[in-house]
């Protein structure tokens, strides 16, 4: 097959897809955990940063794939409060990769009406890191498509800490009573607040755990695992990842399907 038969039939698959694919039923917020980066440099015989380079272009094109169909959030993670404990030179080259990502992107975001937010302890951030993001968010403010939501030095656990202690302060300063305190009331002090419920999270790589991601939001999500590494998981893999959740039934402990 010549490159430019694979690329059409590409397509062709790519569209096939897209035609199944039910747009009332679509997940309005999706995360994902991309995992797998350094076990596919390493299948390759490559140092794993190269894994997180080729992983930017998985990035590209699920972002892409997401605002394509009206996906109104997409919340990646892409560094978690743990990754900390990793070598300094594969840190550092997370954080140049991001940088450049971001650099890079702007231009497409704002051709696609993507806005971009972050959720996490950003201000631990690198200080070039920080700029970026700064820069981005603010060139970004003004679209309304998609949230590209990008979790950065986030942790589940420290969100809801965070959240306890704004609670405690805002009681303390009277804004409201403890009595009052409900989940509609505690989901407002989350960092994912300004984005919709969570619908569906996927993880590549097949790890069968949560990795402190997203962990009161994750309640009634559906799950998604594949083993598929994360270089290797471009929009055909994230529109079968959707048309699987589109199969499920969601009951929220009722008996019947529910439409929330
Ligand atoms: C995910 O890939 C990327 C980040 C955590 C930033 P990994 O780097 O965790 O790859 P594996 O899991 O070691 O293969
Ligand atoms: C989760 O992947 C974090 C990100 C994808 C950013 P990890 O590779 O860090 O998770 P564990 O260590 O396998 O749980
Ligand atoms: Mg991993």
């Amino acid at each position: 097959m010549s490159r430019h038969e694979q690329h059409s039939s590409e397509e062709q698959i790519l569209a096939q897809l897209r035609e199944q694919l039910n747009p009332n039923k679509l997940p309005r917020h999706v995360a994902i955990i991309m995992d797998g980066n350094g076990r596919w440099a390493q299948q390759q015989g490559k140092p794993r940063i190269e894994g997180h380079r080729v992983g930017v272009e998985s990035v590209r094109a699920v972002v892409e794939a997401a605002a394509d169909i009206g996906i109104q959030a997409l919340t990646l993670y892409a560094f978690s409060s743990e990754n900390w404990k990793r070598p300094a030179l594969e840190v550092q080259a997370l954080m140049a990769i991001l940088v450049e990502y971001l650099k890079r992107e702007v231009k497409t975001m704002n051709a696609n009406n993507i806005r971009l937010s972050t959720i996490g302890r950003t201000g631990e951030l690198p200080e070039r890191a920080r700029k970026a993001l700064e820069k981005t968010i603010e060139a970004t403010s003004r679209n309304t498509g998609m949230t590209l939501n990008l979790a950065l030095n986030y942790g589940g656990q420290n969100e809801i800490l965070d959240a306890v202690k704004k609670i405690v302060y805002d009681v303390r300063d009277k804004q409201f009573n403890i009595e009052d305190l409900s989940a509609d009331v505690f989901v407002r002090y989350l960092s994912t607040a300004h984005l919709p419920e969570l619908d569906f999270m996927i993880r590549t790589s097949g790890e069968m755990r949560i990795s402190n991601f997203l962990l009161w939001q994750l309640a009634y999500a559906e799950l998604y695992v594949t083993p598929i590494l994360w270089p290797d998981f471009r929009k055909p893999q994230f529109y079968q990842a959707i048309l699987d959740y589109q199969q499920r039934l969601r009951r929220f402990g009722d008996v019947r399907e529910q439409t929330q």
